[in-house]
């Protein structure tokens, strides 16, 4: 049998993993209770399908394998997942997955797309809240590989893990969170950029256009490679990241940005050198630099110059 996916809320993220699940053959049935759903969602998938296409559909994928359904209960009465991506307001979303798990299957695993709500909250008064997580999309969702699944209180580690299958097998790179944590990690990352980024406008110390021009031009090409944490081991030739905690400590590195640094113990020190030092694998540090290279030439080579 197709794996089949009911996509409830069916607006800018809703809209897009209807276009992912359709790109990857699966069956879909949305809903959304907004009269103007349905054509905003058909342009939506005509405006992104091209693109997924670009990229490669997986057999039996067709626009075909989509039906809108009329009421909720009829979307979610008989499919394999669901994914919730109504409005980023609490009280709504814990009405409709209550509603939501009044009638779908009792053993059918629910994806909220929530990007910062508590789990522990949204599953508070619904029926079997063990199979609620969190599966945190980016922003295409059909073209951005990243979910973040996380639980709440309630979530059982079965749904967790059932979850991450779900979503690898649909294409998506999962991270699986140990714990809730508000925000998750990504937007975290992004949250801290973006402070830092309002505090130097509203000092004057630069531009908008500046801004965006140092991560679009810099650090960005490099992210999209290797993370923060790798691309300062691979900064260091002699000694990796350890080298550099040295100089962290003697405040040397980011004594200028806003961001208050943690304590660097004995135990963080050695989570950053071992996480860095688990990612490098077997490969040395020339040839993690040479990867890197091929990589950001490939990045180059393709990209648009901006302005
Ligand atoms: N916008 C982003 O970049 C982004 C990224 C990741 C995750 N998210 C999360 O995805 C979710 C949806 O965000 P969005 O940006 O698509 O919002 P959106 O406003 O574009 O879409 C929300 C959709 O939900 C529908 N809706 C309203 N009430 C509903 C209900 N009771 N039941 C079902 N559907 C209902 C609306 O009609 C609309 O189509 C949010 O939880 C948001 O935090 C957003």
């Amino acid at each position: 049998m197709n794996t089949k996916v009911a996509c409830i809320g069916t607006g800018l993220i809703g809209g897009g993993w209807v276009v992912h699940y359709l790109a990857r053959g699966y069956d879909v049935v949305a809903w959304d209770p907004d009269p103007g759903a349905l054509p905003r969602l058909q342009r939506q998938i005509a405006a992104a399908w091209p693109f997924v296409t670009q990229l490669g559909l997986a057999p039996g994928a067709s626009l075909e394998n989509l039906r809108f359904a009329s009421s909720l209960a009829e979307a979610v009465s008989a499919v394999t997942f669901i994914q919730e991506s109504a409005p980023e307001i609490l009280h709504i979303k814990q009405g409709l997955l209550k509603e939501i798990t009044t009638f779908a299957p009792r053993d059918c695993i629910i994806g909220s797309s929530t990007s910062g709500l508590s789990m522990t909250q949204l599953q508070s008064d619904v029926h079997f809240p063990e199979r609620i997580v969190a599966g945190h999309p980016f922003n295409p969702p059909y073209l951005i590989p990243l979910v973040e699944v996380c639980g709440g209180e309630q979530t059982s580690r079965v749904a967790i893990e059932t979850a991450s299958a779900f979503y690898r097998q649909a294409g998506k790179a999962v991270i699986q969170m140990d714990r809730e944590v508000p925000g998750f990690i990504a937007n975290r990352l992004q949250a801290a950029i973006w402070a830092e980024a309002m505090h130097m406008v509203a000092a004057g110390e630069a531009t908008v256009e500046q801004i965006d021009a140092a991560v679009v031009q810099g650090p960005g090409l490099r992210w999209a490679i290797y993370g923060p944490c790798m691309t300062y081991h691979l900064a260091v030739s002699d000694g990796g990241i350890d080298k550099l905690l040295q100089k962290v400590q003697e405040k040397v590195y980011m004594s200028n940005t806003r961001a208050s640094l943690p304590d660097l113990s004995t135990q963080l020190r050695q989570r950053l050198v071992q996480g860095c030092l688990n990612l490098q694998g077997n490969f040395s540090h020339a040839e993690l630099i040479q990867q890197r290279d091929q990589q950001l030439v490939n990045i180059l080579k393709c990209k648009t110059p901006t302005p």
